[in-house]
């Protein structure tokens, strides 16, 4: 490999050069440079913090994510289900070395991951070629929809573009992502987003990627190690969901609704669902052995009806700022 170098020329300040040599052990200037360049290239790339690709409807935020992943600690499980996955956000507070399953019947978004997994390198040079238009927008809307199937790295880019580009994570009908606000160039925030890319590649290494129906990940998987984390479709948002499934228009309905409450009051490891809260939720779920945390509400939910809430079929200990007494037996 030939190695083509290039003179820079550039000023620093004397303390931060003179504190920069210390950490490198060297009073050469070009060595010192170098290293702290080489370092923040190769292993700052590594240890990029993950996070998630695009806006997701239904997303988790970190309050909810933490306490998932205490929740999981506390059970000591051996391996995490993520039986409905979408923007892999609770992936993200997972420590590294857990054995984490992740499960979408959306093939299109399962389908990103493992491209993301196995062609990082080939999905980014095709990323980087593109600019951030509408009409690109529009026209991976239509390589979306049409019936002619594009190869798999193709429908994955044309996943994510629309996936990012789309207002609010919406990918149904949305409109273009764009900001008027001086600090929000979206144009550049691609750009940004591409590193996040190889750090999600790194993680999902180690990541069972499924695209199943929920149910047949739990009948396989219905065993006292494993902890399910279950964020189906919140009553009445179903639609936003829909998606292809063998060729077909596919909707979480009541049955989906029906068959995942019975079907993890059967599971023989530890559950936590994610909802809302509302009555019908508590027809379905309430039981001696299920507890319920109920998170505060936000200034952008204030409303008692759109709080998040997990429930779960054991007794999680406190951990959280909200007081002493914030788990509740649901019954
Ligand atoms: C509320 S979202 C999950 C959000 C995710 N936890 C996050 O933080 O981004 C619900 C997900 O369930 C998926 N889904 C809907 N029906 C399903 C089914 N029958 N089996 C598996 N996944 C399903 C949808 O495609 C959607 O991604």
């Amino acid at each position: 490999m030939i190695l083509i170098k290039k003179k820079v020329s550039l000023r620093l300040e004397t303390r931060l050069l003179n504190a920069l040599m210390k950490i490198y052990e060297t009073d050469n200037i070009s060595e010192t440079v170098t290293k702290a360049i080489v370092e923040i290239v190769t292993e700052g790339k590594s240890k990029k913090k993950l996070k998630t690709l695009f806006p997701y409807v239904g997303k988790k935020p970190p309050r909810i994510a933490r306490e998932v992943v205490e929740a999981f600690h506390q059970s000591g499980s051996k391996v995490f289900v993520d039986l409905f996955c979408g923007s892999l956000a609770i992936l993200c507070y997972l420590p590294e070395d857990t054995r984490v399953v992740v499960n979408d019947i959306n093939g299109d978004l399962t389908n990103l991951y493992v491209i993301i997994k196995t062609k990082s390198d080939e999905f980014i040079a095709e990323l980087e070629a593109l600019p951030y238009s509408e009409v690109l927008f529009q026209k991976y809307k239509e390589v979306l929809r049409s019936d002619d199937k594009a190869s798999d790295l193709e429908q994955a880019v044309a996943y994510y573009y629309v996936q990012f580009a789309s207002f609010r994570g919406r990918s149904k009908n949305a409109s273009f992502r764009i900001s008027a606000d001086a600090e929000n160039n979206m144009a550049s925030t691609f750009r940004k987003n591409l590193p996040s890319i190889v750090a999600l590649s790194d993680r999902l290494q180690t990541v069972e990627i499924l695209n199943r129906d929920f149910r047949k990940v739990l009948n396989q998987f219905n065993d006292t190690s494993v902890f399910v984390y279950a964020d189906c479709p919140y009553l009445g948002t179903e639609d936003y969901y829909e998606c292809e499934v063998n060729g077909e228009e596919y909707v979480f309905g009541d049955n989906e609704h029906r068959d995942l409450a019975q079907m993890l009051k059967e599971h023989k490891g530890i559950f936590v669902l994610s909802s809302k809260v509302k009555k019908d939720l508590r027809k379905l779920y309430r039981s001696n052995g299920h507890y319920v945390l109920n998170f505060e509400a936000t200034g952008r939910m204030p409303d008692k009806r759109h709080r998040e809430q997990l429930i779960m079929n054991f007794k999680m200990e406190h951990v959280n700022k909200y007081g002493e007494d914030d788990i509740k037996p649901y019954r």
